[in-house]
């Protein structure tokens, strides 16, 4: 393998998760870790080391601070999650803070990274590093679209009660209460999903789906989901550093695909090991352009919220 590095800053519930992923599948030579709490942050180093070695895999895990240099990717999870009854908005300002403090940090020892976002507000969150930073846009990236794809597949096959592993979905736009599931590119094992439920069907998938980040707060009384977040980010780790050129869909600053600029918002992306390597522009119905519409409104008005609050 050649010479690979990753760097995870949080490692709460999502970053643990993650960092475990990429130990135990393999795909790395090194992961770093790093954390406020520092006794914590030894802990996870040392309990996902060993995870490693039990599953034979060559990867070295740390939570050295000398160690945080020279990573090919960085995954950013620090920040605060959701608690029963908030929004992902209601994070901005403390995790634009938070976010801040982080990469400015991270990129003085790791000038050639590529940063993957995951603290929330999403979208807002890319916003800042990439305003913090002073990075192009594309060695920034958000993850939310593998996971909201994900939460989609899984509504659809406990819906239709078969299908698990062969339902392919797409969701678009912030990750936000009105983010975008685009049905019409929905398929289970090759067919139409426009053909196997109905439009009822499909619109209480889409509510789920759009819900789904909030059942999980919900039943947990005290935090946010974590494994299918963990895992998806690691999907995108993993197609960086082996410059696969896979397309998921990511956050990513728009420059005037879909007609928007300036803003960021979940699109298809292909990931090689420049990060970005392209923007897969798809084609929208009418719904659908307006939706995106919608989401990107409720994105910009994050943005400005940091632009007058934050960014003075
Ligand atoms: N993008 C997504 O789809 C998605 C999915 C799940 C969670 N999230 C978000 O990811 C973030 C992390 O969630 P979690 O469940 O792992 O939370 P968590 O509380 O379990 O972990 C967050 C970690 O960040 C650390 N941290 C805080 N400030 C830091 C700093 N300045 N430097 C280094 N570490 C710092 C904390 O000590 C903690 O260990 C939240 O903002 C959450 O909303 C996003």
């Amino acid at each position: 393998m050649e010479n690979k590095k990753v760097g995870v800053i949080g490692v709460g519930n999502v970053g643990a998760t993650l960092a475990f992923n990429l130990a135990t599948k393999n795909i790395c030579n090194e992961i770093v870790l790093k954390d406020l709490r520092e006794d914590y942050l030894q802990a996870m180093a040392i309990d996902i080391s060993q995870a490693a070695n039990a599953a034979n895999s060559s990867t070295n895990v740390s939570g050295d601070k000398e160690d945080f240099v020279n990573c090919d990717v960085i995954v950013i999870t620090a920040g605060i999650p959701r608690k029963p009854g908030m929004s992902r908005d209601d994070l901005l300002l403390t995790n634009a803070k938070i976010m801040t403090s982080v990469i400015e940090e991270a990129v003085l020892t790791n000038k050639d990274a590529i940063f993957i976002i995951v603290s929330n507000p999403l979208d807002a969150m890319v916003y800042t590093a990439l305003k913090a930073s002073g990075l192009p846009k594309n060695r920034i990236l958000g993850m939310a679209g593998i996971l909201d794809s994900s939460r989609m597949a899984h509504f659809i096959s406990k819906k239709l009660g078969t299908g698990q592993g062969k339902v392919k979905t797409a969701v678009m736009g912030g990750h936000g209460d009105d983010m975008v599931p685009l049905v019409n590119y929905c398929t289970v094992d090759g067919k139409k999903l426009t053909e196997l439920l109905s439009k009822e069907d499909i619109e209480e998938i889409v509510t789920l789906t759009r819900n789904g980040g909030a059942q999980i707060v919900k039943l947990l009384g005290n935090g946010s989901a974590y494994y299918a977040p963990g895992y998806s980010s690691s999907l995108m780790v993993e197609a960086i550093l082996n410059d696969t050129k896979e397309t998921y869909p990511c956050a990513v600053l728009l420059e005037g695909e879909y007609g928007y600029k300036d803003i960021v918002a979940g699109v298809p992306v292909k990931l090689g090991k420049n990060g970005v390597e392209e923007i897969i522009e798809l084609e929208l119905n009418e719904n659908q352009k307006e939706e995106f519409s919608k989401s990107i409104t409720s994105v910009k008005e994050l943005v400005n919220t940091l632009d007058q609050k934050f960014f003075v």
